[in-house]
């Protein structure tokens, strides 16, 4: 999957490092605007068509010229004239396409005689308004990044210089989240989780909690409420009063990750701002800086995490972690097909207990 805008007119091909996981592609746009994607290697002699042009709305062979249609079919060999004769076998193969919440979506799995439909959980396909998208990968496994999403307790450890961690976003909405000018460096000094609700449907997990300071942790209404919304494969989707994002976390390959980063404009600045154009900037900077601010404090944590890549068993999760539990196993499920044994839901800390006893409560998954 890719954002909309990426998927331009003339020939394009993905990133190196898709390239030389997958079969090797191209992206373009017909004559009528809609997305193709195709394989990138002529069926002639193996020129990469990606380096190509659309020529007569057909994708043409930057070698010796031969052209292929939107269907993958060839439909000019210049050598051998106007009139002749085109083997039926002389095609490239296409990808089924969708362009769904302004995102290019394509099936390169086995052809089939029809293909499942694309569902966004509400919260990322409710929005229509302004929102700048950002695309970049990172060295690590896929399972690793998305668990990082899943929890956002890490913050006062990861996050606490405030200035490198993109301070600016979440400064610029500190009044939303009732914090004042001190927004971002409060922000990054909560750490209890209170509240913490999760449910799943059918792929998709919800977990709604507020993270509090340490001495806000008798009057927890002060915390930071977050819904983060998982949905299977790699989709996460976090709310918070500054943070409005969608991610689509793809695999390249064991080791590395691509992130496709889309961050949504503040509803409530709607009314001061009528041009979208001035709207869309905040959503832009604050692409750039998760890119390059509090991703990379994260990265230098979690690339080095062992094992590698994430799986059932490997920890000792505390209550905190039930999202984290839950998406080991449905991950599993999928993946093998088969039930756990056991369903692993985390021990709640009941009501009244010390605020360390959550933290000892271990939460097995075998
Ligand atoms: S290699 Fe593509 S037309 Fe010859
Ligand atoms: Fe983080």
């Amino acid at each position: 999957m890719v954002s909309r805008r990426t998927v331009q007119g003339r020939p394009q091909e993905p990133a190196d490092r898709w390239q030389a996981a997958w079969p090797i592609m191209v992206m373009c746009r017909d004559a009528r605007g809609n997305a193709v994607v195709q394989e990138a290697r002529c069926p002639h002699k193996g020129a990469n068509l990606g380096a190509g042009r659309i020529s007569r709305n057909a994708l043409e062979c930057p070698y010796h010229g031969f052209r292929f249609g939107a269907d993958g079919d060839c439909e000019a060999v210049p050598c051998l004239g106007s009139e002749a004769r085109i083997p039926k076998g002389l095609r490239i193969r296409n990808y089924p396409v969708r362009e769904e919440n302004d995102l290019v979506w394509m099936w390169w799995g086995e052809e089939r005689e029809s293909y499942p439909g694309i569902t966004a959980p509400w919260e990322a396909a409710r929005h229509t308004g302004v929102h700048a998208t950002g695309s970049w990968q990172r060295p690590l496994n896929y399972t690793r990044y998305i668990e990082s999403m899943l929890e956002f307790y890490h913050t006062p450890f990861v996050h606490s210089r405030v200035v490198d961690s993109a301070a600016p976003t979440t400064c610029s909405t500190a009044r939303r989240g009732g914090f004042g000018g001190t927004g971002g460096s409060r922000y990054v000094e909560t750490a209890k989780v209170v509240d913490h609700k999760v449910e799943t449907e059918g792929t998709t997990l919800r977990s709604s909690f507020r993270l509090v300071r340490e001495e806000d942790e008798d009057d927890p209404a002060k915390g930071e409420p977050f819904t983060i919304v998982f949905t299977f494969p790699g989709m996460v989707h976090v709310v918070n009063a500054r943070f409005d994002f969608t991610m689509w976390i793809t695999p390249v390959d064991e080791d590395h990750t691509q992130i496709l980063f889309r961050w949504y404009e503040a509803a409530w600045l709607r009314p001061f701002l009528p041009s979208r154009l001035l709207r869309g900037i905040a959503p832009g900077l604050g692409t750039v800086l998760q890119r390059m601010g509090p991703e990379p404090q994260d990265m230098r944590v979690i690339a080095d995490m062992h094992p590698k890549v994430s799986r059932r068993g490997a920890y000792k999760f505390v209550a905190a972690d039930e999202m984290n539990a839950r998406y080991l196993t449905i991950r599993h499920r999928l993946l093998h097909g088969d039930p756990p044994p056991e369903e692993h839901a985390p021990a709640q800390a009941g009501p009244g207990r010390q605020a360390g006893r959550a933290a000892r409560t271990h939460v097995r998954t075998t």
